[in-house]
């Protein structure tokens, strides 16, 4: 099945979802943004688990995607994911933040996840230009096919990306 896409304007520490997606960095030891707010209301069990991770593999390459508990969460997991530092390679950094939704995307079902929430991965700190990444994003899942995955939410912290995602589905309803 197609699972049902929404957009929302909010926090993703309060979105009710089975896995929320948090765009880490590849040291999975926490930063600002909503790495930052993730680790602050979720609490120190999210990072002692990132640590588990980072000593068993080292930290998350960028593209790729590992899973937590969700500490005080609303949640049953975080899904950490890496998402390219803008550089100009639109190639290379079209490549990657498809790789961060297709790899969470997948991690989410493999542990049973019906509903998950995604940050608007790569366009705060990492600079990637909103737009482009939107399109990203909605053309990855828009075409993912599911067999436990009912509901993608996008939560848009900022009104120039929920514009940018509403355009976008309007444009393909
Ligand atoms: N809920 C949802 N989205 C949020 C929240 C929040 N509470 N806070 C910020 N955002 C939005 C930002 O407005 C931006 O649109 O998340 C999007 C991604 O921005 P960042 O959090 O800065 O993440 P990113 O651009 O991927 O950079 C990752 O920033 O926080 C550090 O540790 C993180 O080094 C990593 C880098």
């Amino acid at each position: 099945m197609k699972p049902k896409i929404q957009i929302t304007k909010g926090d993703s520490t309060k979105i009710e979802v089975d896995a929320i997606v948090n765009a880490a960095n590849s040291s999975l030891l926490g930063g600002g943004g909503v790495d930052g707010v993730i680790h602050k209301v979720g609490g120190k069990q999210i990072l002692e688990e990132c640590i588990l991770i980072r000593n068993r593999q080292g930290g998350c390459k960028t593209g790729n995607a590992v899973y937590t508990t969700a500490g005080n969460l609303p949640s049953k997991y975080i899904i950490h994911t890496v998402g390219p530092i803008w550089n100009g390679d639109v190639e290379k950094c079209t490549q990657a933040l498809s790789n961060c939704y297709k790899n969470s995307l997948a991690l989410a079902e493999s542990l049973g996840a019906k509903s998950i929430s995604f940050p608007n991965i790569s366009t705060g700190v990492y600079r990637f230009p909103k737009e482009l990444a939107a399109k990203i994003a909605l053309e990855i899942t828009t075409q993912w096919e599911s067999s436990t995955l009912e509901k993608i939410i996008f939560v848009c912290f900022d009104d120039e990306n929920e514009q940018i995602y509403q355009k976008l589905i309007n444009q393909n309803s």
